[in-house]
């Protein structure tokens, strides 16, 4: 059996929740892709841990893997590691050998292309972690990835070769100066260790065969997207996008495992119930036209805590938008959902949502495919009755019955706009302020 967890907008749509709560019917939970651009806080035993790279489960003796699809930082990676080490923790993470490594030329060309765009105004908002610059090399197949740190004659090839290009790109291309990201001796010595103790702990893995092997032994496995489907590299508002595939195609490419079994399982879209970005790129429902909207955004951001985990960023809020989830629910073919946050839109005088949008005096019901198209459309807006502030614990141990009917009817309508059942609703931070409908791993 799998799961695969997909973020329905534009990521920060509370996945982590859910990874937690039915994670503990997995044995394996397997990230797919991306990078130490993700952020993630797990709650265990009181315990607070902020995760960007090691899956979550990772934290509660599952076998955390990091697929072919991921970029991986080791130094992130090991710094993460041991300090769940030094706080008592054993965690068991493998590393797919084809997955591509950050190094550190990576990072700087991330911040330097940033700066250089925001002269043109193209600037992506990226977290600056070297994930686009990475996955750049591994599509221009100049990359650097897990099994090559294995083989120090075979690292040293790749840098020997790759190494002058980034010095030339950073001097010549955009007149600085190189530094120590482009030594290569020393990044050979760095990273020639790193592979020494990923053999050590016996951490890189196939990782096709190794999820093949563990599924015939009878293993649940999740596979738990990180980001959103709108910034998918391909079915995102590019270029306001990052580098790889969260939709659920992403799981199978990203993992070795075939699209048929992923296919076979539940492709759960988490939603949030209202929408946040960080970075640059359009957002029709954004709160942002006039005094009042901007205090209603003021007051969600507080209220849902959106501020980026890995950048500290504040979101950008707007009311949730069909159109887009239309999208997600397509792309990904979404099994079910689960709907996050439904207490922070508890208390106010208004909630709307983008039903539809109008484009050039014409109502459209999904998003045209290119951003600027996008950026033209204006949100043709639906009210709902507003539900009061109740005390969502009591709600989350009750069940769906104790959710105010105001809020039910909302739910509803989500539910029958993506033409999918609720699996979930988010009532609270809190892991267990979750009301419980189905979990996807008893289907
Ligand atoms: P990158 O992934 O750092 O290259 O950033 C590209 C875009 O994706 C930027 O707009 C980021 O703000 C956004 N982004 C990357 N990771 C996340 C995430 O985990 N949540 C929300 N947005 C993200």
């Amino acid at each position: 059996m799998t799961v695969t967890i997909v973020g329905s907008q534009l990521g920060d749509e509370g996945k982590g929740a859910l990874v937690d709560l039915w994670g503990g019917d997995a044995d394996i939970v397997v990230r797919y892709q991306g990078g130490d651009n993700a952020g993630h806080t797990v709650v265990e035993d009181g315990e607070e841990y902020k995760l960007s790279l090691v899956p979550s489960g990772a934290v509660r003796d599952k076998v955390g893997v990091l697929g072919n699809g991921c970029v991986i930082n080791p130094r992130t990676l090991f710094s993460e590691i041991d300090d769940l080490r030094e706080r008592g923790l054993d965690p068991d993470v493998r590393l797919a050998k084809r997955a591509h490594v950050i190094m550190p030329y990576h990072r700087r060309l991330d911040n330097i292309e940033e700066e250089a765009k925001a002269d043109s105004d193209l600037t992506v908002g990226t977290t600056g972690r070297g994930i686009g610059p990475t996955y750049e090399d591994k599509a221009g197949r100049r990359g650097i990835r897990v099994g090559d740190l294995l083989d120090p004659d075979v690292l040293r090839q790749r840098l020997e070769y790759v190494v002058p290009k980034k010095k030339a790109l950073i001097e010549d291309v955009y007149g600085l100066e190189a530094g120590e990201e482009c030594d290569v001796e020393a990044l050979v010595e760095e990273y020639t260790e790193i592979g020494r103790r990923l053999r050590e702990d016996d951490m890189a893995v196939n990782c096709g065969d190794f999820l093949a092997e563990r599924r015939e032994a009878g293993d649940n496995v999740m596979f738990e997207g990180a980001q959103g489907t709108l910034i998918d590299i391909d079915h995102g508002s590019y270029p306001y996008v990052t580098s790889s595939n969260p939709t659920a195609g992403g799981a199978a490419t990203g993992t070795g495992v075939g699209p048929t079994v992923v296919g076979q399982g539940e492709v759960v879209g988490i939603v949030k119930a209202y929408l946040s970005r960080v970075g640059e790129g359009p957002m029709p429902t954004e709160l942002k036209d006039d005094d009042r909207e901007e205090e209603l955004a003021d007051f969600i951001r507080e209220k849902g805590g959106e501020f980026g985990t890995v950048t500290g960023r504040p979101r950008r809020i707007g009311w949730l938008d069909m159109p887009m989830l239309r999208h997600a629910a397509r792309v990904s073919g979404f099994t079910g959902i689960a709907v996050n946050h439904l207490d922070v839109l508890a208390g106010l005088d208004e909630v709307t949502v983008g039903h539809a949008y109008e484009l050039e005096g014409e109502e459209r019901l999904t998003m045209p495919a290119t951003t600027e198209r996008w950026g033209e459309c204006e949100p043709v807006l639906k009210e709902f009755d507003t539900w009061p502030e109740v005390d969502w614990a009591a709600v989350a141990e009750e069940g769906y019955d104790a959710i105010p009917d105001a809020a039910q009817d909302y739910l509803e309508y989500l539910s029958d706009e993506l033409d999918v059942p609720i699996y979930a609703v988010g009532v609270g931070p809190g892991r267990e302020q979750t009301v419980h409908l189905e979990n996807p791993f008893d289907n």
